[in-house]
C-alpha cells in the first residue's frame, strides 16, 4: 500500500470509530542501515536513512482521563487511563505507544490531566529489521507533543523513543533507528555520530538506490541475543579501558591495531564481538570519505566488508542473509549488500543501480528460492524524508 492509501484508510476507520476526523495526524518513516552495525550504543558512527514506508498515527483529545488506542490494521483495541499506564503483556504493540506517551511525561502521565483517542496504521513490513517499532513511537510522540504542546528537539524525541524501547518493550537498543527515522532527507543519508549525537546529511548522489531484500527468516530482538551482543561490547570495553593509556568509556575509544595487540586478555568470543564495531567504525569513516568522491564502488566494497564482519565476527547473520549477499555478489549492477540493523534475520541492504533493479530482484529470489524453498521480498528504496506532522 501507498503512504497516501494508508493516510486514507487510517482516517476513515477513525472517522468511522469515533464519528470525527483525527485532530492531529503525524507521520514517521522506517529506516534502513546502509553501514556501522551495532555502533550506536558503542558511541560510534552510523550511515543509514529513512525510507518511503511509514506509519500514521491519528490522535483526538478524549473527554476524561480514559485513553482508547487502536491498531488499525487488526482492529484491536487498548483502553488505559493516564492515571494507569505501565506496559501490557497482551497487544504487545500498544506498549511503544505506551512507553512513549509515558516517557514524553516522564512517568507522571497523571500530569496530562485528559487522555486521547488514538489509531495508527502503516506499511513497513513487520519482523523485517526496518524498525517499524521506531516509526511508530516517532509518531505517537509528534502527535502527543502537538496535542499537550509539549516541545521537545529531535533529538531529546529519540531519547524517549528509546527509552520506551528499554523498558516498555524490553529491547535495550541503541539510537539509530529513532534518530534515523527523525532526521532522514530525501535523496540522502543520515550520517550519525553517537558520541556526540550529531545527526548530519549527506547526499547519496544520482543513478543509485537501495533495495530492501526481506529473508523469511525470524528476526527479534527481544529475546536476548541483541543484549548478549551489547553486553559483550560493554565487556571488551571495560577490559581495554583497564588496559590502555588513555580514557576508554565504550569500543569507540579502541582501535584496529589496539584490539590486535591486546584481544588476548580477552576471551575468544568477546574479543570477535568487539572487533565487529570497531572494523564499523573505520569503515563509516572511510565510507564517507568515498562517497564525498562519488565512489560507490568502494562504497559498496565496505558494505560486503561490514557483511563479512557480521557473520564470521559479530555472528548476527543467518544464512538466509549469507545466501542473499552472496547472490548480490555476482551481480555486477550491484555495488554492495549487507545485513541491516539488529540481525538475526530481518533484511539485507543493498546498494544498486536502479534501472537494473527487476534483474537483481529475479536473480536475487531464483536463487534464494533454490535453497529455501521460498522467495524474499525485494522492493527498492529511495531515502526519504524524516518523520513529520501531515
Ligand atoms: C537495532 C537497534 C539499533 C542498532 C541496530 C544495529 O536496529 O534497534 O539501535 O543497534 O540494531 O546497528
Amino acid at each position: 500500500m501507498q503512504n497516501q492509501q494508508v493516510y486514507d484508510e487510517l482516517v476513515s476507520k477513525f472517522e468511522a470509530k469515533w464519528g470525527a476526523k483525527p485532530e492531529i495526524v503525524a507521520y514517521a518513516p522506517g529506516r534502513i542501515e546502509v553501514l556501522g552495525n551495532h555502533t550506536d550504543y558503542n558511541e560510534g558512527y552510523v550511515f543509514s536513512a529513512a525510507i518511503d514506508k511509514g506509519t500514521f498515527f491519528a490522535v483526538s483529545k478524549s473527554e476524561g482521563t480514559t485513553c482508547s488506542l487502536t491498531a488499525a490494521d487488526l482492529m484491536e483495541t487498548v483502553e488505559f487511563d493516564i492515571s494507569d499506564v505501565k506496559p501490557v503483556k497482551e497487544m504487545t504493540w500498544a506498549n511503544y505507544v505506551l512507553g512513549s506517551f509515558n516517557w514524553l511525561f516522564d512517568g507522571k502521565t497523571a500530569d496530562a490531566k485528559y487522555g486521547f483517542k488514538a489509531m495508527f496504521l502503516g506499511n513497513i513490513p513487520l519482523g523485517a529489521g526496518l524498525s517499524s517499532s521506531a516509526a511508530l513511537e516517532m509518531c505517537t510522540l509528534l502527535a502527543l507533543q502537538k496535542m499537550y504542546g509539549i516541545e521537545k528537539d529531535k533529538t531529546e524525541t529519540a531519547k524517549i523513543g528509546q527509552k520506551a524501547e528499554h523498558t516498555f518493550a524490553g529491547c535495550p537498543c541503541g539510537l539509530l533507528d529513532q534518530a534515523s527515522s527523525l532526521y532522514g532527507k530525501a535523496g540522502a543519508l543520515v550520517k550519525s555520530d553517537f558520541r556526540y549525537n550529531t545527526f548530519e546529511n549527506v547526499s547519496l548522489g544520482e543513478g543509485v538506490a537501495f533495495m530492501m531484500v526481506k529473508s523469511n527468516a525470524k528476526h527479534a530482538l527481544v529475546d536476548g541475543a541483541y543484549a548478549s551482543r551489547r553486553q559483550a561490547c560493554e565487556d571488551a570495553a571495560k577490559y581495554f579501558a583497564s588496559i590502555l593509556r588513555k580514557p576508554v568509556t565504550h569500543l569507540r575509544d579502541v582501535t584496529m591495531a589496539e584490539w590486535v595487540l591486546y584481544r588476548g586478555g580477552l576471551s575468544e568470543t568477546t574479543a570477535k564481538r568487539a572487533v565487529h564495531p570497531i572494523g564499523e567504525d573505520e569503515r563509516v569513516l572511510q565510507g564517507s570519505e568515498l562517497l564525498d568522491k562519488g565512489d560507490l564502488k568502494g562504497f559498496g566494497a565496505l558494505m560486503y566488508d561490514s557483511h563479512e564482519s557480521s557473520r564470521n565476527w559479530f555472528e548476527n547473520s543467518c544464512e538466509e542473509l549469507d545466501a542473499i549477499v552472496d547472490a548480490a555478489k555476482a551481480i555486477p549492477e550491484v555495488y554492495g549488500a549487507r545485513l541491516s540493523g539488529g540481525g538475526f534475520g530481518g533484511s539485507c541492504c543493498l546498494l544498486v543501480d536502479p534501472t537494473a533493479a527487476d534483474k537483481i530482484a529475479s536473480q536475487i529470489s531464483r536463487e534464494y528460492k533454490a535453497q529455501f524453498g521460498d522467495e524474499p521480498e525485494c522492493q527498492l528504496i529511495n531515502p526519504s524524508d524524516g518523520a513529520h506532522l501531515v
